[in-house]
C-alpha cells in the first residue's frame, strides 16, 4: 500500500457541482475545509466539526452526508454537490429555496445550507413525505434561530408542490 507522509500534499480531483475541479490537501484534511479553503466553496459551513450539528451537509455522489465527517482524500473521483449548485449563480432559486424564503425557515442562515443539502436528497427519495417524517430528517440538524416550524412547512410545501406539478403533466400519448 502506498504510504503517505502526514504533512505531504496530495492532489484530489473531483466533480464539484458538476464541474472538474481539484487542490492539493494534506492526508488529514477534512472535505469540509477541503471545499472552503482548497476550493473557494464557502456556501458549506461548519460548526461543530464533530458530525453533530449538520451545517457541513454536501452531498457525496447524490447522498447527503457530513463534510466534517469525511477526509478529502476519500473524495477523489467522486460527485461532491454543495449548496452552491442548488441554482445558477445569476439565475431562480430552486424551488427549495423559494419555499424556505416564501416560509421564512432562515434567520441567520448559519445552518440553511447543510438543511438545503439534506432536504434536496430527502426530497428526491421521499416525495410525499409526512410531518413526522420531515421533522424526523431534520433531526440531523440543528438550527439556533428558527425553531424549526418554519422549515418542515418549507419542505412539506415543496413536496406538495412537485407533486401538484407531475400531477399536472399531460399522460403519454398511447401508441
Ligand atoms: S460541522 Fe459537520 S456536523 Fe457540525
Ligand atoms: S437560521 Fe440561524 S442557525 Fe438556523
Amino acid at each position: 500500500m502506498k504510504q503517505i507522509g502526514r504533512d505531504s500534499l496530495h492532489t484530489v480531483r473531483l466533480q464539484l457541482n458538476g464541474t472538474a475541479r481539484s487542490a492539493p490537501c494534506t492526508p488529514r484534511m477534512l472535505l469540509s475545509d477541503f471545499l472552503r479553503e482548497g476550493l473557494g466553496a464557502t456556501g458549506t459551513h461548519v460548526g461543530c466539526e464533530h458530525g453533530v450539528c449538520g451545517a457541513c451537509t454536501v452531498q457525496i455522489d447524490g447522498v447527503a452526508s457530513r463534510a466534517c465527517m469525511t477526509l478529502a482524500v476519500q473524495a477523489e473521483g467522486r460527485h461532491i454537490a454543495t449548496v452552491e449548485g442548488l441554482c445558477d449563480a445569476d439565475g431562480p432559486l430552486s424551488d427549495l429555496q423559494e419555499a424556505f424564503k416564501r416560509h421564512h425557515a432562515l434567520q441567520c442562515g448559519f445552518c440553511t445550507a447543510g438543511i438545503l443539502m439534506s432536504c434536496d436528497d430527502y426530497l428526491r427519495r421521499r416525495p410525499d413525505p409526512s410531518e413526522a417524517e420531515v421533522r424526523d430528517m431534520l433531526s440531523g440538524h440543528l438550527c439556533r434561530c428558527t425553531g424549526y416550524t418554519p422549515i418542515v412547512q418549507a419542505v412539506l410545501d415543496t413536496a406538495a408542490l412537485r407533486r401538484i406539478a407531475v400531477a399536472s403533466q399531460p399522460l403519454p400519448m398511447d401508441n
